[in-house]
This record gives C-alpha cells, structure tokens and sequence, in this order.
C-alpha cells in the first residue's frame, strides 16, 4: 500500500484574520518536515491564506461547496468558482454539514461529482453517531455513506479523492476513538474501496478525525489503514498544528 499521508485542517468558522496571519508567520518559521500539510479556512479568508502561502509545501481548501454549477443559489459557492480562487481540495460531508444543513448521502455525492468535474479534490467525510455505534450499526452506516458519496464516481489517479472517518461523538468532544476502533472501520472502508476501484483503492487515502491532538496523533497514524488526520481544534495553532505535521518524528 502506498496511501499517501496527509495533515488536513479543518478551521470551522474560527480563526480571524489576525490570528490567520499569524498563524502562518508562526508556520512559516518553524522547521517542518515535506508532507501534505493542508488547511480549510473560512471561505471568505481562502485568498490570504493562498498569498500568505505562496511558495511553501501547505495546499489551502474550501470546507464546502455547492452541488450546482451556478445559478440562484444565494449564499453557495460553486466548485469552479473555488477552483479559480485557488482553493485545490473541498471538504465535503463534514458530519456538521450533515446535521444542522441536511445534507444527505445523495447531496454529498453530487458535491463530491461537482468537486471532480472542478479539478477540487473532494474529502469526503463519513461517520456514525453514538446512538448508531451503541446500536451496533458502525459499519453498515459508515460503508452505506461511502459507497453512496461514491456512486457513479469515476477515478484515473488515487491522488484525485481522499476519504475521511470522523465519528460524530468524536468530534469536538475530546473522545477520540481508539486507535483499534478506528483501524477496525478504516479497514472496511478500504476493503470497500478495493471493491469500487480495485488495486487503486489500495492507494486512497483514509483520514481519521475527531479531536486528534499531538498527544494521540502518533498512534492513529500508526495504525495500517490510517493516512492521516482531518483535524479541527488541534489545528488552530501553528505550534499545534506543527506538532501533527511532526507525528512521526
Ligand atoms: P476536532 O474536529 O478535531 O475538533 O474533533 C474534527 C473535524 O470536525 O473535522
């Protein structure tokens, strides 16, 4: 397997543009290894954060975009339009996006197609509740979202889509799931990207998220199936943030 490992940071709507800027001077100055080291601001702060970083190893994306390609949808952003500005990879399906703005496993699909057809690479998030771990339903939940994200998506290179599973009642809570818990569901998700896409699915890669922090970053990563961590709070800070990058060091 040679799933490529990746640092993703998901910013929500945190970070002024203040603290952005000081973010990425603190960034800047501190020693990191190469990797793919990537960040989401608030779309309105994806145009700083691309000048800010010019010329370093950090990709800047979007958190969300919209399923069309333009029309009256007041308050979207189309994946064209996030292209243009810069933006090379979108979130989509974030478990926040599910619950408060109803996106569906069919919205997320037509987001992920959307992402593709824009030359945005989409990460594309899956996940339980706590109610659906307790009831046992893990699995069939989390491979159902992945294969409906994923239907009818068509993929010539792995570098084109990233996954990403992020129990619900992990994220933002401090409870992470362990290590085991989360190899034993990144392990089917591979199993069912090696149905969709053969070989190449050997070669996606499968981010976990739900408060990774350096404290538990090296142990996640370590597992065979995790490529990786899509990180909110832990994020925010460049010394933080720096630390995730440095998980294997
Ligand atoms: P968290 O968020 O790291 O703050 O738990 C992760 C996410 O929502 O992507």
């Amino acid at each position: 397997m040679t799933a490529k490992t990746y640092i993703v940071g998901n910013w929500k709507m945190n970070q002024t543009l203040s603290e952005l800027e000081a973010f990425f001077n603190d960034l800047k100055s501190t020693a990191l290894p190469e990797g793919n080291f990537w960040i989401a601001p608030q779309l309105i702060h994806i145009p700083k954060a691309l000048d800010l970083t010019a010329g370093t190893q950090f990709k800047i994306g979007a958190q969300n975009s919209s399923e069309n390609d333009f029309g009256a949808f007041t308050g979207e952003t189309s994946c064209k339009s996030l292209h243009e500005a810069g933006a090379h990879f979108v979130i989509v399906g974030h478990s926040e996006r599910r619950s408060l703005y109803g996106e569906t496993n069919k919205i997320v699909n037509s987001k992920t197609l959307k992402a593709l057809d824009s030359n945005l690479l989409p990460i594309v998030c899956v996940g339980e509740t706590l109610e659906q771990r307790e009831a046992n339903q893990t699995l069939d939940v989390v491979l159902t979202q992945v294969k409906e994200a994923l239907s009818n998506v068509k993929l010539t290179s792995e570098n084109e889509l990233v996954l990403a599973y992020e129990p619900v009642w992990a994220i933002g809570t401090g409870k992470t799931a362990t290590p085991e818990q989360a190899e034993e569901v990144h392990s089917a998700i591979r199993a069912t990207l090696k149905e969709l896409y053969g070989e190449l699915g050997n070669n996606i890669s499968i981010l976990y998220g739900g408060s990774v922090k350096p404290a538990n970053v090296t142990e996640l990563l370590n597992q065979p199936n995790i490529n990786g961590g899509l990180v909110g709070g832990a994020s925010l800070k460049a010394e933080s943030f720096a630390a995730l990058c440095k998980w294997n060091q």
